[in-house]
């Protein structure tokens, strides 16, 4: 039988609360393990040889978001990638960009999350007339709750943010998970908004008329989600919802 492998791993380090501390790669080896993931390799790495090495984690099965990071330049989730995709033996491992450093390879995506949902308005807003919490629950159309439910799968992992290359030059672009929860809000019949309050957000370079189709997004979500179609589709809606007094001819 073929002796185990050593994998070579060049990690970002920095702290950015230590002012004495810049950013660095430092080097560490781990024996690599049938099945081993990056995830089960930074876990080992942490408890063997460095404790304060930062990156997180909760549910370690593609589920929490958490352990997304960029591994050999492409963002993903940790937990979800084998070292065994790697034959070379050499993985190097950045933080997400675009997001605020925390340290090491740890971003604070819920902050952008929690940011990004009170610009956008990211809740159901029901009209208020036919709001009745007494009453029993009005069944939904399968095929409309199949689309939200669709929709939903999104884990807020922020890789899509951080593969945009719009989202790196403008800051205030809403990036591919914005414009996919405006679109599951769009889509559910419950939701009071029209069109024309949709576009008040996203009819703009910031929102639908922004996106270079780069396709970034879509090639880099680990829940397979369907970017592209949804972008195209609200690119459609808020096309047709032009206010007059915005339009050029
Ligand atoms: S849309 Fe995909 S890549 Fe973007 S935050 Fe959701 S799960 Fe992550
Ligand atoms: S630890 Fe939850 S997605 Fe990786």
């Amino acid at each position: 039988m073929d002796s185990p492998r050593t994998i070579r791993f060049d990690i970002f380090r920095f702290d950015p609360q230590d002012p004495q501390d810049s950013p660095k790669m430092v080097t560490y080896e781990v024996t690599e393990a049938p099945g081993m993931t990056v995830f089960i390799a930074l876990n080992m790495l942490r408890e063997q040889q460095d404790p304060s090495l930062q990156f997180d984690f909760v549910c370690r099965a593609g589920i929490c978001g958490s352990c997304a990071m960029v591994i050999n330049g492409k963002p993903t989730l940790a937990c979800r990638t084998l070292t065994a995709n790697y034959p070379e033996g050499k993985i190097t491992l950045m933080p997400l960009p675009g997001f605020e450093l925390i340290g090491d390879l740890s971003v604070n995506t819920g902050k952008f999350m929690r940011e990004l949902a009170e610009r956008l308005q990211l809740w159901l807003q029901p009209n208020a007339d036919v709001v009745n919490i007494h009453g029993l629950e009005t069944p939904m159309d399968p095929e409309e709750a199949a689309k939200l439910y669709e929709l939903e799968r999104c884990v807020e992992c922020g890789v899509c943010v951080s593969a945009c290359a719009t989202k790196q030059m403008r800051d205030t672009f809403v990036g591919a998970v914005g414009m996919m929860k405006i679109a599951r809000f769009e889509m559910d019949s419950r939701d009071a908004r029209s069109a024309d309050d949709f576009y008040h957000v996203i009819g703009n370079q910031d929102g639908v008329f922004g996106c270079m189709t780069l396709l970034g997004c879509q090639d880099t979500c680990p829940k397979d989600l369907p970017h592209m179609q949804q972008i195209a589709y609200l690119r459609r809606k808020m096309a047709q919802t032009i206010p007059d007094s915005n339009r050029i001819i």
